[in-house]
Order: structure tokens, then sequence, then C-alpha cells
């Protein structure tokens, strides 16, 4: 008689842990480690996240073409990006409050983005202030902009000139705040710090306590 074999049960002693080697199994480590909510704010996308899925089911359906038969002895990744030289075709996007997954914030995406031999671009909502990021930064550095007022504009690009930043990414999809649906589902305010405008209120650029958060 023929009798079906039933697999043997995983004890959970035997679960091992493998190092992430790659993006996805840090994503995977990262929602592990990280709050919940914290989590949710960084990984969920805009509104209802539809733009999100579509992006991702794009980026998927690319594929590398594959060359044979070539000489493959040495390998290089190195590129330009608008003539900053990078040694891969990837950057560090502006991501605001950096300080939301750990202490030391933007201050360590620099110093990993100069490592890797890469440009990071400090979002106007940094954790970090310009000048602070661009003490420890060793790669090139570019300053992402909203535009919220001609005085704060020209106040972040002057100071982004003067610590040694080499071009401002103007962005243009967000006139006002973005909502996260996830966020607001989760009752998520994470009032951080916006480094670049201590000590000023962010509505008008004058010289007074923070108050409102034009850069959400
Ligand atoms: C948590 C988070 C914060 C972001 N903050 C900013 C920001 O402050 N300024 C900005 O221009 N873009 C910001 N972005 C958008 C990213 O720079 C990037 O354009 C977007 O995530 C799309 O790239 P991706 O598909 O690789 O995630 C943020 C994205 C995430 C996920």
């Amino acid at each position: 008689m023929l009798r079906a074999t039933r697999p043997k049960p995983v004890s959970h002693e035997v679960f091992i842990r493998l190092d992430p080697i790659n993006l996805a199994d840090y994503e995977a480590l990262a929602k592990e480690l990280l709050p919940y909510n914290v989590w949710n704010e960084i990984e969920s996308g805009a509104m209802d996240e539809v733009t999100t899925r579509r992006n991702r089911t794009a980026l998927q359906s690319l594929v590398l073409r594959p060359r044979l038969l070539r000489d493959v002895q040495h390998r290089d990744l190195s590129t330009t990006v608008l003539g900053t030289p990078v040694s891969m075709p990837i950057f560090v996007c502006p991501a605001g409050g950096h300080k939301i997954a750990h202490p030391d914030g933007e201050l360590a995406t620099a110093k990993g983005a100069g490592m890797s031999g890469t440009i990071m671009v400090l979002s106007t909502g940094a954790n970090y202030s310009i000048e602070e990021v661009a003490e420890v930064a060793t790669g090139p550095l570019w300053m992402q902009l909203n535009h919220r007022s001609p005085q704060l504009t020209e106040m972040l690009v002057r100071r982004a000139e003067e610590a040694g930043f080499k071009a401002v990414c103007l962005t243009v999809d967000s006139p006002v705040p973005v909502p996260q649906e996830r966020s607001i589902k989760n009752r998520y305010d994470h009032p951080f710090e916006r480094a670049n405008f201590r000590g000023m209120n962010v509505k008008t650029g004058a010289n007074v306590s923070a108050t409102g958060d034009p850069f959400a």
C-alpha cells in the first residue's frame, strides 16, 4: 500500500539566521528591528501607495541585457551622474529625518555614502544640518530643496553652496505635504527636529522659535 510520507516538522532550534546579503534581506531585518510605526512611516509611499506598487512592478520588469563572451577580467560599475563621478550607478536619495531609524541619522548616511564612493542627496527635512553633514562627509553632497518661500530657498542654497554642496535637486512634485495613509491610520506623528531650521519660524524664515512644519 502506498502511504504518503509527511516531511518531519522542523524544530525552532534548527532555525538559522542568515546574514543579510541583499537589499531585501536588509529590509526584512529593518522591519524586525524598528518600531512598528517607524517601519511603516519609512516603508510606505504617498497616499494609498498605488503609484509605489506600480513603480515596483515597473522596476521588476526591467532586465539586464547579458553581454556574453566579453573580457570580464576588470569589472567596473563606475560612472558619472551629471558630471559627478560615482563608483556605481546608485546614489542616496533624499529622505527626511534619518534619526527616526538611528540617532546618528544623516551623519552616518553621509559617511556610508562617502565610503561607497557615491553621492548623498541631503533632504531639506534632515535631522542634521547642512553644515553638520558637510563636516563629516567624505563623498560628494547634493542638496534636495523644497521651495516654500524665496527667503527660505535663498537661505538654504547659500548655506549649501558655502558648505561645499555641488548641486541642488529641486523637488517639484510636492508643493504641499503629501499624506501617508498608513501613518494616518496608525495615528503616527513624529515631531522630529528639522535641523536646517533650528531657531527659525519655518513658515516665514524669521528668526523666532520653530512653529508649523511645511516640509513634512
Ligand atoms: C521615508 C521617506 C522619506 C522621504 N523624504 C524625502 C524628502 O525629504 N525629500 C524628497 O525630495 N524626497 C523624499 N523621499 C522620496 C525619495 O527621495 C524617493 O524619490 C522615493 O522614495 C522614490 O524612490 P524609491 O522608489 O527608490 O523609494 C522620501 C522617501 C521616503 C521613503
